[in-house]
């Protein structure tokens, strides 16, 4: 029976044609959407295509890049430069603002970019995905520097990511709820097939790399305690955990069927700031849980609302099912107040 389901373009028309915009924003997702398309591709044909493995190269954070890492980066890249709606593009795998080339028409809009988020999980073929978030470039400025890009979360524009998982996924928000779209590879587009996803406030399950325990400060430890003690204990129910070491898995889980998600800082991590990046992995999946009824904090603020001092800026993660996540941050607060020395 063929489906009736909008495209994931149609969808963007409808929606704009509401708000009175001018078919540019439609285009300039419709270069995301194209570019995911490809990536995807790639990551599906794996080893097939020799796109496994390690590139021989660090990015910025010193971090081996995969050459999945490396040939995403440039499919992103490409599909932005050539619609002549972006301003200048950002992302994890370039250390400084990646600027449109002469030649090529320069738009008012910023793209920032996780070109394949979780890709130690690339070889072993486990999820992976591309996190993107779209913010206007400031009035005035021609040629957008790193500063232009630090703007808090709460300013997103279009925050989205894809998912190349059993199916590949695609999944948006433009501050008027979360809708999610399935690439039907027969047709070649994303259609419609998770409208309006909403994050149920109640959960019992939750989310982290339970291997830091001993690096973890005690708030999140007496979190993940009373959870773990299971129906004997303090919340007097059984919690099930999970640990995909892939964002955009544990994200779309937690926008399916609910569920918290941690990357606390630690001891550690602390002289960084975090594990996760606040402009392309932490606001981004902030403004899609909050779309979708979650919260998404540090433990002590809004994401959304952490002013940004640098393009790779690291930030501390505590998203999903708002039961938990409040919880959470009392638990910080609690912490906080008894220990004022250590706050
Ligand atoms: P990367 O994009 O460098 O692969 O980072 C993956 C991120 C995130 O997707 C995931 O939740 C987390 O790092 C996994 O961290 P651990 O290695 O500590 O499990």
């Amino acid at each position: 029976m063929p489906h009736t389901r909008p495209t994931i373009t149609h969808f963007i028309i409808d929606e704009q044609r509401r708000i009175g915009g001018t078919g540019a924003f439609t285009s300039l997702l419709a270069d995301v959407v194209t570019a995911c398309k490809m990536i995807g591709s790639q990551v599906n044909r794996g080893a097939l295509v020799g796109v496994q493995g390690i590139a021989d190269t660090e990015n910025v954070q010193g971090e081996v890049q995969k050459k999945l890492d490396v040939l995403s980066n440039e499919i992103m890249l490409r599909a932005s430069v050539v619609g002549g709606h972006f301003a200048a593009m950002a992302s994890e795998e370039m250390e400084d603002v990646h600027p449109i080339p002469e030649g090529y028409p320069r738009g008012h809009y910023l793209l920032v970019f996780d070109p394949l988020d979780g890709s130690s999980n690339i070889d072993v073929n486990i999820s992976v995905g591309t996190i993107f978030s779209i913010l206007r470039c400031p009035e005035g400025v021609e040629h957008p520097t790193a500063a232009d890009f630090l703007q808090p979360g709460a300013r997103q524009v279009c925050a989205g990511y894809a998912l190349y998982g059993s199916s590949t996924m695609m999944v948006l928000t433009t501050g008027q709820g979360v809708n999610g779209f399935t690439l039907d590879h027969a047709v070649g587009e994303f259609v419609l097939t998770h409208p309006n996803l909403r994050i149920p406030a109640a959960t019992d399950e939750f989310a982290i790399n339970a291997s830091r325990e001993p690096l973890w400060e005690p708030p999140v430890r007496r979190y993940v305690e009373e959870c773990t003690a299971g129906a004997l204990g303090p919340r007097a129910k059984k919690f099930n955990m999970r640990w995909v070491a892939s964002m955009v898995a544990e994200v779309h889980r937690i926008l399916i069927r609910g569920g918290v998600f941690l990357y606390p800082t630690d001891s550690e991590l602390a002289g960084k700031g975090g594990k996760l990046r606040l402009l392309y992995e932490g606001n981004p999946m902030a403004m899609i849980v909050e779309q979708a009824g979650g919260m998404a904090s540090t433990g002590r603020r809004r994401i959304m609302e952490v002013e940004p001092q640098g393009l790779h800026q690291r930030v501390p993660v505590i998203l999903g099912s708002s039961d938990e996540v409040r919880r959470l941050i009392d638990y910080h607060r609690e912490w906080d107040a008894a220990n004022p020395a250590a706050a």
